[in-house]
């Protein structure tokens, strides 16, 4: 019995056990990792859902379910038409605007998730979609849209039956769920004086309307403060011991704590889920964004809660005995990518794109995922004319979902004309990637590595394909084997003896600077680089073919010097 396997089974005995000793739980942060920013979560008939933020990414808003608060299943997306939101997303030309921070709740069987949509010029609409099966994504409604004056809208049933609309700085309205129409706006609370109050929640408990807010932003300073009422409109009294959780002027290494939600498990006891990212309080290299972290909560009767510090190991009530038990259809967040394409496969799930794509611009085919390759590349329109046409990137991919990992491809790829180029990108927004294409350069078939980054001038090079590879499958690799360092390399994926580094990228060129809100993508992307006419590229333009997806996560930094594989890696790393 490998080591890895003696721990699983202790992990797994000792949580089967805790409810029976009734002893504390100890678990690891992040429970969803990689980019995961803004949870909302509940528990619905002893089944836990979280909602995230996704901004422009498509499909947009994915709902994890949870049996046991830490093995989370992608159960589908409230966002995966272009008919819900028509037009919004091809207008939408910045990197960080889209469906900001969402609440989800459930009243009478009927799930809601409530949310902003930024970025459409002269439009800042309320979104609100609903559905009575979250497991069948397709039956997520159309939005009805309000009128929202700020971000971050809570949904609250009080027991009247009057249903309240809370945005930032914070005010609260009366909401009309079938129509959208709003009351007036009452601003109840500012928080204890950091800036940007908003991600408001408000919960009732023992008499009490209690407020809970984030405040200070969304990076080192993000903490979470709360108030509470006698009457949901106010007055809200702030709680002298603010700020109830945040790790704000301390060297932990899971830094920016705030944005929570609470919630009970079928015990009665109380959690947290907030976002955090792996940082360090130099808050340098943080590839994966804002992360999605699970804190226990005591709360007793009349009292304020009790909020546990966040740290990468935790102890806490008991878990829910870990259960995969799940309906539905979806990947769990940490399993490994085993994609081998077939012609009229749906789409994996997890594999998402920067805007709704192009009719057509991928698709499942028996040589591969197929990208149609687009006169954008990557960073726009290289030939200029940025204006609007930036949407139209020929682009593919997942999360970044753990520190240490291995992603690759296999590419087949014929250029026909100069320029033509396909391949792989560690993608942060359309201004940071780290990227290795197969490009036709003066005629010859040709590498080229090329980093857009935070903080750092482009950087790129470029050498020649072996001669023994043109016309032969070429596996493109991704890898993170320190916590800072992307390696990006190419083989022949019929003998990967051959593989040679081409080029490495620092994890800060991915940290903050254009991509504050969001984390990194690992995909895949094909383009003309200019060439062509409109969005397109001449016709004629070969596509480009990756098949055999592979992404494996090698292990989780729980501090800035300790990795841990999850529960769930020690479980694969068994077959
Ligand atoms: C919030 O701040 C504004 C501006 O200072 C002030 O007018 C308002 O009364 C404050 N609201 C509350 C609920 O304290
Ligand atoms: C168990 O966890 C809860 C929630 O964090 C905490 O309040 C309690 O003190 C812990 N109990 C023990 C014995 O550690
Ligand atoms: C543009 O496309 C044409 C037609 O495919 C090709 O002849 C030419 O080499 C391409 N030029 C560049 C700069 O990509
Ligand atoms: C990204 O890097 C490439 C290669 O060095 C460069 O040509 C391009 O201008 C850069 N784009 C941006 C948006 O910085």
């Amino acid at each position: 019995m490998k080591l890895s396997s003696i721990r699983l089974a202790f992990v797994l005995l000792a949580q089967l056990l805790a409810p029976v000793w009734s002893q504390n739980s100890t678990f690891h942060n992040p429970v969803l990792s990689g980019w995961h920013s803004d949870p909302s979560c509940i528990q619905h008939e002893g089944t836990f859902y979280c909602v995230i933020s996704t901004f422009i990414t498509f499909p947009g808003l994915p709902i994890y379910a949870s049996k046991d608060l830490l093995q989370w299943k992608l159960i589908g997306h409230v966002w995966t038409r272009e008919s819900q939101l028509p037009g919004y997303s091809w207008n939408t030309n910045g990197q960080q605007e889209g469906m900001f921070a969402a609440t989800i709740r459930e009243n009478k069987g009927i799930f809601y998730v409530i949310c902003e949509y930024l970025g459409v010029s002269g439009k800042k609409p309320g979104v609100l979609f609903r559905t009575t099966n979250p497991y069948d994504e397709t039956t997520w409604s159309n939005a009805v849209f309000f009128d929202a004056p700020k971000i971050d809208p809570d949904l609250f049933w009080d027991d009247d039956g009057k249903v309240y609309v809370a945005t930032h700085s914070v005010v609260i309205q009366e909401f009309d769920l079938a129509t959208g129409r709003t009351g007036p706006a009452i601003n109840i609370w500012n928080g204890t004086g950091g800036v940007w109050p908003e991600g408001p929640h408000i919960y009732k408990k023992d008499g009490w309307y209690y407020l809970m807010i984030a405040e200070g932003g969304t990076a080192t300073d993000h903490a979470v403060t709360i108030a509470r009422a006698k009457k949901v409109t106010g007055p809200y009294t702030g709680y002298e011991r603010n700020p109830i959780l945040t790790n704000r002027k301390t060297q932990e290494f899971f830094q920016t704590v705030g944005h929570a939600d609470l919630f009970q498990d079928t015990n009665g006891k109380w959690w947290g889920m907030c976002l955090a990212t792996r940082s360090g309080p130099q808050y340098q290299s943080y590839p994966m964004g804002r992360e999605t972290v699970l804190f226990p909560v005591t709360w007793n009767k009349d009292e304020w809660p009790i909020l546990a510090p966040v740290r990468g190991v935790m102890s806490g009530w008991a878990l829910p005995a870990p259960s995969r038990e799940v309906p539905g259809t979806g990947p769990w967040n940490v399993d490994p990518d085993v994609y081998d394409f077939k012609s009229g496969q749906p789409i994996p799930r997890n594999l998402i794109y920067w805007r709704i794509p192009r009719d057509g611009a991928v698709t499942a085919t028996d040589s591969g995922l197929q990208l149609v390759l687009a006169r954008n590349n990557l960073q726009g329109a290289p030939n200029g004319n940025q204006n609007g046409a930036t949407r139209a990137i020929s682009f593919i991919a997942r999360r970044q979902t753990h520190s240490l990992f291995t992603y690759s491809v296999d590419l087949t790829f014929a250029p026909t004309a100069n320029n033509q180029e396909a391949g792989v990108t560690a993608f942060l927004t359309q201004q940071a990637t780290i990227q290795l294409g197969v490009v036709q350069l003066n005629n010859q078939l040709t590498f080229r590595f090329a980093t857009n980054g935070t903080n750092s001038s482009p950087t790129s090079k470029t050498q020649a394909v072996p001669t023994a590879w043109v016309g032969k499958p070429i596996r493109l690799q991704i890898q993170m084997s320190s916590i800072n360092t992307y390696t990006l390399s190419a083989m022949l994926a019929s003998d990967t003896k051959t593989k040679i580094a081409i080029g490495t990228g620092r994890g800060e060129l991915l940290s903050g600077g254009s991509g504050s809100f969001v984390g990194t993508l690992v995909g895949v992307y094909a383009t003309c680089n200019g060439n062509g006419s409109g969005l397109d590229c001449p016709s004629g333009t070969p596509n480009a073919h990756f098949q055999r997806w592979r992404y494996t996560g090698a292990g989780q930094f729980v501090s800035a010097t300790a990795t841990v594989p999850t529960v769930v890696d020690m479980a694969k790393s068994e077959v």
